[in-house]
């Protein structure tokens, strides 16, 4: 049976175009092949098949229990975080099981909780910005988006633990943030631990630094329980399988592994996408703090979170440069026509989020940051999908999005941001993810005076 088409380059340059530039290399892909093209990025250079038309994308998706698969094998490059017992490495019915303990606390009542947790952290992070000092906006966002994922999950107030976990976690992920280091991730072989010199060996001390304190506040939960505690953390201690028995230590470090993992650089990485596109662009920047402003003195979340300007940005910060470039891979389960190709069981297929949201046919200028796209038309779940879809689709999707807005207009209301030059920021792999190339560089130039006084009487109305 026929591959789709794919470069005459070999397989090994293959990979390396695909760790330096990747969202390039899928465009040229596209243009020269069309919607379907393989490339030779999976174990020891096996073929992956690529997809970008909603078509594609529904029937990879929606048919993931019938006709593909999403096995937690294919998701081995998270493996060296997230252990074997993690939501992303699991399959099948223990996968199905995982998803369904973790799914009810980023749903309904307990978003309430997060808005106030949320509003807060911004509050503290913000309150530091010194006027007139350029600085990259990342390091804020992300100590946001970390520190709102150790209340929230672990229920970790601020504190000696806490600060630890944020700095080494934060030592971890940059461990294997460049190109180069992200090879160890893509190739096993280059996992060799020798010396804390090395690389790998530098990420595995890092990691079993993480690891004691995240079991050190497993231990201590398990000696002191407190049944009124409604931390992610505590719900699944609390929980229970089919044959009446907990998640193990194991299990559930790997759970947390995955939650702050998935949950805090993704979202931090679409927040300096988002202020970049704010403040490049004036009528986006005023159209936004009109509606802010509108909301006089009621800064609940849950208002925020409704707000449709507000929501039109955030959409198209997540499709212009998804932070997420792809879903993961689905497996061929019996032999299937895809886009005219009849593909073998067991060839992986992964749907392009970059290419789907960059369709000229879906969204003309694809260029072009234009919110109102979303408020002119609705996209389907398979022309739009920064969070994925089917079995595997973001278990943290409303709980980002509720992060943006609440994060963002709270910045805006305080402060007034300008970029600190003209840069045009391109969009870079970073790790696993797709973030601004040399970041996104801000200058504080002054407090908006008409909001001190709703920001003061918003931290205990929230
Ligand atoms: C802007 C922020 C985020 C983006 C763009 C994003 C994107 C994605 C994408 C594309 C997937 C793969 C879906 C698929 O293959 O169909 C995914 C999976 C996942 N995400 Fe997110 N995510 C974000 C934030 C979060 C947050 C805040 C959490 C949790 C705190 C989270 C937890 C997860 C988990 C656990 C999975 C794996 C689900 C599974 O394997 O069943 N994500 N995310």
């Amino acid at each position: 049976m026929k591959l789709p088409p794919t470069p005459q380059t070999p397989k090994l340059l293959q990979m390396l175009e695909w760790i330096v530039r990747p969202m390039a290399y899928m465009e040229d892909c596209t243009q020269r092949y069309g919607d379907i093209f393989t490339l030779h990025l999976g174990e020891k250079f096996a073929p992956v098949v690529f997809v970008s038309s909603p078509q594609a994308n529904e029937q990879i998706l929606a048919g993931d229990s019938k006709d593909f698969d999403a096995p937690g094998e294919s998701n081995m490059i998270f493996q060296p975080f997230v252990g074997d017992h993690s939501v992303i490495t699991l399959s099948g019915t223990r996968h199905r099981r995982q998803r369904n303990l973790l799914m009810p606390p980023f749903h309904g009542e307990r978003m309430r909780a997060y808005g106030q947790i949320i509003s807060d952290v911004t509050e503290q992070v913000v309150s530091e910005w010194k006027i007139g000092q350029p600085f990259n906006v990342r390091a804020s966002t992300q100590s946001i988006a970390m520190r709102v994922i150790l209340r929230a999950v672990f229920g970790l107030n601020e504190g000696e633990r806490t600060q630890k976990i944020e700095q080494l976690f934060t030592e971890l992920l940059d461990k294997t943030s460049s190109p180069l280091s992200v090879t160890m991730l893509y190739f096993p072989a280059l996992r060799k631990d020798l010396g804390s010199w090395s690389p790998w060996g530098r990420f595995v001390r890092l990691r079993q630094q993480v690891d004691k304190l995240i079991y050190q506040e497993i231990q201590e939960r398990r000696e002191q329980p407190d049944e009124y505690r409604t931390d992610i953390l505590s719900l699944l201690m609390a929980a229970r399988d089919e044959a009446g028995q907990p998640m193990t230590d194991v299990e559930l470090r790997d759970e947390l592994m995955t939650l702050l993992l998935a949950g805090h650089e993704t979202t931090a990485t679409a927040l300096a996408w988002a202020l970049y596109w704010i403040h490049k662009l004036p009528a986006v920047r005023e159209k936004l703090l009109e509606e802010l402003d509108s909301l006089g003195d009621d800064l609940d979340p849950g208002v925020i979170f409704r707000l449709p300007y507000l929501n039109a940005v955030c959409s198209e910060a997540l499709r212009i440069y998804p932070v997420a470039m792809l879903t993961f891979p689905r497996v061929v389960r019996v032999q299937r026509s895809l886009c005219g190709y009849e593909l073998e069981p067991g060839t992986p297929v992964i749907g392009s989020i970059y290419l789907t949201h960059r369709r000229q046919d879906l969204y003309p200028e694809p260029e072009q940051f234009k919110p109102e796209r979303f408020l002119e038309r609705q996209f389907s779940a398979y022309e739009y999908l920064p969070f994925g879809g089917g079995s595997r689709r973001c278990i943290g999707l409303a709980f980002a999005q509720f992060e943006m807005k609440v994060v963002l207009a709270k910045m805006l209301l305080r402060w007034q941001i300008t970029l600190e030059d003209n840069r045009v920021v391109r969009p870079v792999r970073r790790g696993l993810v797709t973030a601004p190339g040399g970041g996104v560089r801000i200058v504080v130039t002054g407090q908006r005076p008409q909001n001190v006084r709703k920001l003061q009487t918003s931290s205990s109305s929230v």
